[in-house]
């Protein structure tokens, strides 16, 4: 029997490499705030909310206290200025590996869905010409609670009509793995989220997932 039935990814930074926007996004509104931001911090934003990104990257603020309509608006400048560098973005954004490795899993018979926080999803998958492609799509505009809850997956699992364990979930980021596990899902770490000790299993590469399903 299979072990597993479904693959859910999370999107940005599994299945194409958008997170380096999303740092070059929020670097250019740290620097218009006077806030030190780098790589490291950008990797605690790694599948967190929009919002509660910005609660980190204003944790170097120190200026007059901002109302949450300036949030709002400092949230929405950001993700103008991410928005900017997707339109940029085309199928030759997403690697030969990926592409092959989503057939091959397809034509195994396993059911793949997206399971991403960003309410950037549908733009993405249509700039990377894979709008249609995957058989669910459970992201940042249908739950109310991010990563590290469980939600986001829990919903790709019943849209998917699968149990979570026979759904195996593949991340880039510690809080999708944390989710994973707090919804009863098994886990493939990629990238920093690989080295972490929390996925089920570690991947070097993204083809490895045919090794393991
Ligand atoms: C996740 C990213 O996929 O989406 C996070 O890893 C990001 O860094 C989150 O904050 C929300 O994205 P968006 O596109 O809704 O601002
Ligand atoms: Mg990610």
């Amino acid at each position: 029997m299979r072990k597993y039935d479904g693959v859910i990814f999370d999107l940005d930074g599994v299945i194409c490499f958008t997170d380096h926007y999303h740092y070059l996004a929020w670097k250019a509104l740290a620097d218009s705030l006077g806030i030190d931001f780098d790589e490291s911090k950008n990797d605690r934003l790694r599948g967190v909310s929009r919002m509660e990104s910005l609660e980190i990257v204003l944790e170097g603020y120190h200026g007059t206290p901002l109302s949450d309509a300036k949030k709002t608006a400092l949230a929405d400048r950001k993700n103008a200025l991410y928005r900017q560098s997707l339109q940029t973005m085309s199928p030759k954004d997403l690697s030969d590996e990926v592409r092959d490795t989503l057939n091959e899993l397809r034509s195994r018979g396993l059911k793949l869905a997206i399971g991403s926080s960003s309410k950037n999803t549908p733009l993405i998958l249509e700039r990377i010409g894979l709008a249609g492609f995957f058989d669910a799509v459970s992201d940042g505009n249908n739950i109310t609670r991010s990563k590290p809850d469980p939600q986001v997956f829990t919903m790709a699992a019943e849209m998917l009509r699968l149990p979570a364990e026979k759904c195996l979930v593949v991340e880039d980021a510690l809080a999708g793995l944390q989710a994973a596990a707090a919804g009863g899902f098994a886990s493939a770490g990629l990238g920093p989220a690989a080295q972490s000790g929390e996925a089920t299993y570690s991947l070097h590469s993204f083809r490895d997932l045919l090794d393991i399903t």
